[in-house]
């Protein structure tokens, strides 16, 4: 029996609703095809954006939206995808297999997209091949109000008020694709970019400079840290190593606990980061920022390799839980966190498939994690069994807890076992725990995912096997699954 006391009359923290944010890259098919269809399509969209996924989208209240990469944010001229169409020059997407693009999706078509969202943005500016003066002039042309030079661009170009916007990084990766800097170079460009990032809005700007590893870290924090509200770091979930992979959905138990393994090593990496955070900025003012997180696989077999394209099971639902309870855990430092990448791309939320879409058991973990968003996360003492996979321990349950504003209690339990069923008693003590409901997450098997032929074969359903008695829940947990409770009092 795993065993658990939730105080649910204690807890300070706010989980930050930016921990469930989200990121789109110009890759592959996560833009171009995944959100943007252009006016002209046979696709039902608005204004060039999908219908389908706007729909699917806005039911996850997501937080943010990281644009326009990764890798190709430090390749990209904002200039070239503004004003019309057809005087838009096209690109080669040099990262991403050397695609043409159009630059038909850009600044007006992402704000656009966000706004449809009811997400804010977080826009990341190019450091590796572009100017301090473009990036200054970038932000000027999104926040300035009418009467400065970008201004008056933005509004020949259509639109006449300012958008507000916070999130904003100065490069991305610049130890590697960003421009192969030393982390001396990248803090030196970094204090030089930011002194000339302005919100004219008169909103503060949330300036993100760029992590890597301890020895990058330390340096950046050093010379940086005053400089910054948020230091950007990178975790990929790759089983095994970068070289093996394996696919997304043909895995043995042994590939399913060599990805757990590493999905569950990311607390080491907060660890230490924060660590470093902590000796350069013992008030924590600033944020660790997780802008790119998930499971990489090798690409769905017969797909571009540059494209990153891959299914999503089970697997990647449990991957999930997991990272968003270790988030919730670390919030006092974690301010936000991204998932790579929205559509088409890596860990996905949606996939599609001309006008075809699907919702993967990652959005659907996402959903049910929404209740955490803004909530005050709650202390949980846990007593829960091991399991030993190849040497190393990993938890039989991931679990944590929050309150929300309404005084609602919500608990995620992610069971990690890929056949083993997995009972919880959980006590909730300092409020009383007259009613609970929930959602469970799971499938016939640990890889089963949705295929456009089958779109709902892993979906929540109503978790009806929750019992109370005197202030305690009694749960089994089916194998490789994720359910949300939520606890009311009377
Ligand atoms: O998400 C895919 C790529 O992974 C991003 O472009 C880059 O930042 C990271 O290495």
């Amino acid at each position: 029996m795993n065993t658990m006391i939730v105080h649910a009359d204690r807890g300070s923290q706010k989980i930050s609703r930016h921990i469930y944010g989200h990121f789109a890259e110009h890759l592959g098919r996560c833009v171009y095809e995944g959100l943007w269809v252009g006016p002209d399509s046979p696709i039902p969209n608005t204004r060039g954006i999908r219908n389908d996924v706007v729909a699917a989208l806005t039911r996850l209240r997501m937080p943010n939206l990281r644009w326009p990469g990764g890798c190709f944010a430090d390749t990209y001229h904002w200039r070239d995808g503004v004003g019309p169409y057809e005087s838009r020059p096209p690109m080669l997407n040099i990262h991403w297999g050397g695609t043409l693009e159009n630059n038909h999706f850009g600044t007006h078509e992402f704000l656009d997209l966000c706004g449809m969202l009811g997400c804010e943005p977080y826009i990341c500016g190019n450091v590796g091949s572009g100017t301090v003066q473009e990036m200054a002039q970038w932000l000027e042309y999104i926040t300035a109000p009418a009467g400065s030079p970008m201004a008056e661009l933005r509004r020949r170009n259509g639109r006449e008020e300012p958008w507000p916007l916070t999130y904003w990084a100065v490069g991305n990766e610049n130890y590697g694709c960003g421009g192969y800097m030393r982390p001396q170079q990248y803090a030196d460009e970094y204090r030089r970019y930011q002194t000339y990032c302005g919100n004219y809005s008169g909103r503060k700007l949330y300036k993100v400079a760029g992590g890597q590893l301890a020895p990058w870290n330390e340096i950046v924090m050093r010379e940086a840290g005053p400089q910054m509200d948020g230091l950007s770091v990178h975790y990929y979930t790759t089983p095994v190593s970068a070289q093996k992979r394996g696919t997304a959905t043909a895995f043995d138990t042994d590939m399913w606990f060599a990805t757990l393994k590493a999905a569950a090593a990311i607390e080491d990496f907060m660890v230490e980061t924060e660590g470093i955070m902590d000796h350069y900025d013992p008030a924590r003012r600033i944020g660790m920022v997780m802008d790119e997180w998930g499971t990489w696989y090798d690409v769905e077999p017969g797909t571009n390799p540059s494209f990153l394209y891959q299914q999503n099971t089970m697997r990647d639902a449990v991957v999930a839980g997991l990272s968003l309870n270790i988030f919730n855990a670390h919030a006092a430092r974690l301010h936000m966190a991204n998932i790579a990448q929205l559509a088409n791309v890596l860990q996905s939320l949606v996939l599609t498939d001309g006008p075809r879409m699907l919702r993967t058991p990652t959005y659907h973990v996402f959903q049910m994690y929404a209740p955490h968003q803004d909530a005050t996360l709650l202390p949980v003492e846990c007593d829960i069994g091991a399991i030993d996979a190849a040497g190393t321990a990993l938890p039989r349950v991931s679990v944590t807890a929050s309150r929300d504003a309404a005084g609602l209690i919500h608990l995620s339990l992610v069971n990690l076992h890929p056949d083993e069923p997995a009972a919880i008693r959980c006590e909730i003590r300092g409020a009383e725990a007259a009613r609970v409901s929930g959602r469970i997450l799971t499938g016939t098997a640990m890889n089963a995912h949705n295929t456009f032929a089958a779109p709902d074969a892993a979906r929540p359903v109503e978790f009806t096997g929750v019992t109370v008695a005197r202030g305690a829940l009694s749960a089994t947990l089916p194998a490789h699954s994720v359910a949300m409770l939520e606890i009311a009092g009377g």
